[in-house]
């Protein structure tokens, strides 16, 4: 019988190491500080219904892959809301508006980011506004409108609705929730990404001793992977080997870390990892990234909906997870890396070590999930 382990069935795109990698704590620090991270973890895990969401080990694939330890934090769980991103906008919105009820609250959204806010707002009891673009899914409109947001569609693509979103607002005086940051717009996204943080905290009080030595971070503009090495500055003594994965079709890091500058991808093609499918990484996950990020990945949308089957049918662990397009990547990007001697050797990944990935979101549009694992 052919295993699902074979070479010619698992595939990356380009792998690249970051010759000036230094991972720089305090640097890390000054651009998410430890106040930031404390102060999230501090607020959301005070809210109504807050629960750490599960750190899974995929047992199975660390007996296949010859590792010690895989864990896969399960975000599927968080808050109903079926992402990490719900730890996001939905904190953000409260440190802006502190819940003054005056407050109409906007964002632009490609479908994650704008259910967090939407049920940010719907918690603290706002008005919400959310654009998104013509390519959006009706199901992904349907949720953020059943969160009491009023949705506007917009013609064009996500720069549009963004366009549209930033005009409407000063006109009307919303106050803009956006999780990508750019020149005169910096302390909102910087909210979201601490609310992300939460994330390493409570995988910290999960792992008891187990040590983490690599960490699989997914990037679209950064947000996500920037958070987790805040994180990892702030609560981690030994550093792990740092990994980031993007779509081959708009690998934003991992270009702008070849050149050192931040670099615009022209995305001719829009990957199946639709959070993942962005052009530019916004500024504050900039500083963190460019330095301490050793190692990054690109991969094409070949392998997602096997893995995403894999994964709903227990292959790689004891129970079914559910995982949707954005959390395929890391361990997408594992199993190639284990069955390339040399990317294994560069990444020093052998029988001690214990991996970290990050199943981001779970079956956020069911209709596209199911359509997926049933490929
Ligand atoms: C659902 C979803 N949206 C977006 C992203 C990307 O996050 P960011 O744009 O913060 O890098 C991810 C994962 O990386 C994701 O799973």
């Amino acid at each position: 019988m052919k295993t699902i382990f074979q070479k010619d069935l698992w595939s990356i795109s380009s792998f690249f190491e970051n010759k000036n990698y230094s991972f720089n704590k305090n640097e890390i620090l000054s651009s998410l500080s430890k106040n930031d991270i404390d102060e999230a973890f501090l607020i959301i895990s005070n809210w109504k219904g807050y629960l750490p969401t599960p750190l899974i080990e995929l047992s199975k694939l660390s007996k296949e892959l010859n590792l010690n330890k895989i864990f896969y934090k399960d975000e599927s769980k968080r808050f109903n809301l079926k992402s990490f991103k719900a730890l996001g906008g939905a904190y953000a919105v409260e440190k802006v508006t502190k819940g003054n009820k005056d407050i109409v609250v906007s964002t632009a959204t490609a479908g994650n980011h704008g259910r967090s806010v939407a049920w940010g707002a719907r918690r603290l009891g706002l008005k919400c506004k959310i654009f998104i673009s013509e390519y959006v899914s009706d199901a992904r409109g349907q949720a953020m409108s059943d969160l009491g947001a009023d949705v506007i569609k917009v013609k064009g693509n996500y720069e549009k609705s963004l366009v549209k979103c930033i005009k409407q607002s000063k006109e009307n005086n919303w106050q803009i929730v956006q999780d990508v940051a750019w020149n005169d717009y910096m302390v909102v996204p910087k909210y979201t990404m601490a609310g992300y943080t939460v994330m390493m905290k409570e995988i910290v009080n999960q792992l008891k001793s187990d040590k983490i030595t690599h960490i699989i971070l997914q990037a679209g503009v950064g947000g996500m992977a920037g958070a987790m090495v805040a994180g990892i500055a702030r609560y981690l003594e030994n550093v792990p080997e740092i990994v980031v994965v993007e779509p081959d079709s708009a690998a934003c890091v991992m270009e702008s870390i070849k050149t050192g500058k931040i670099e615009k991808i022209d995305i001719k093609r829009e990957s199946l990892m639709g959070g993942m499918s962005c052009g530019e990484v916004s500024l504050v996950p900039w500083a963190i990234l460019k330095n301490s990020v050793k190692f990054c990945i690109s991969l094409p949308d070949d392998n997602i909906a096997k893995t995403m089957k894999l994964l709903g049918n227990s292959s790689f662990s004891d129970e079914k997870i559910i995982a949707g397009e954005n959390s395929a990547p890391g361990v997408i990007s594992l199993i190639t890396a284990c069955l390339d001697d040399k990317i294994k050797e560069t990444l020093k990944l052998n029988s001690k070590s214990n991996i970290l990935v990050i199943g981001c979101e779970g079956d956020t549009d069911k209709e596209m999930y199911q359509k997926l694992i049933n490929q």
